[in-house]
């Protein structure tokens, strides 16, 4: 069996650095699922077939910052915007919908292993991994981590409005019905708030070296 590390948690958790952090350390696959539902809504928007068209996005992680490019055109900025963020999260909500991003999902298991992010990647995609993190942080931090994300990719910022926007989501990823955003019963919580990149992935590879 390959090996896998899966990292739950809210937006603006601190996930996505972290589980960029550890792949790149063990030279293992990185799979941010929620840019598979942010490529979803802008091939929904777009009204181009999905499935059929899945492998003409490519993924690529540069400098921490993973860029996704269309027939040439690099949509990052775009698949990150607040249309496609507010849309991510409704269609997240079909269920027909989750049903058809899993084995999309499941096919970045390759060797030699995978670090998978998002909100049921224990749950629901790889229940099978031996080390599933729920990573989470105050609200304040999320907001504040989440801003500069946005400003990095060159988005103006209104805090209060985006800390609006992250309760909204928050409550709409938790409550909805298939597949909520939920702390499963074998995960190990990390509350990332003061704890710097680096020590929450030492703590997690040596979750993997005690496990793999
Ligand atoms: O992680 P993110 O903010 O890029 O995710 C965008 C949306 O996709 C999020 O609001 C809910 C959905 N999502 C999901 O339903 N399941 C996942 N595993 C990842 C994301």
């Amino acid at each position: 069996m390959l090996p896998i590390v899966t990292i739950d948690g809210p937006s603006g958790s601190g996930k996505g650095t972290i589980a960029k952090t550890i792949s790149s350390q063990l030279g293992w696959n990185y799979l941010d699922s929620g840019l598979i539902y942010r490529v979803f809504a802008f091939t929904h928007l777009k009204n181009i077939d999905f499935l059929h068209e899945f492998q003409n996005f490519t993924f690529v992680l540069n400098e921490n910052l993973e860029q996704v490019i269309f027939k040439e055109e690099n949509i990052s900025s775009q698949l990150r915007g607040p249309k496609l963020t507010k849309l991510a999260s409704i269609l997240s909500k079909n269920l027909n919908v989750r049903k058809k991003l899993y084995k999309i999902q499941r096919s970045f298991l390759k060797k030699p292993g995978l670090v998978a992010e998002g909100r049921d990647m224990a749950s629901v995609i790889f229940p099978e991994s031996k080390i599933k993190i729920f990573l989470t942080a105050k609200l304040e931090t999320r907001v504040e981590r989440r801003a500069n994300q946005l400003r990095n990719t060159g988005q103006k910022v209104n805090i209060s409005e985006l800390r609006n926007e992250i309760i909204l989501r928050d409550k709409s990823d938790s409550e909805r019905e298939n597949s909520p955003l939920e702390i499963s019963e074998d995960s190990v919580v990390i509350q990332n708030d003061s704890e710097t990149v680096e020590d929450a992935a030492v703590k997690i590879i040596n979750l993997i070296n005690e496990r793999y």
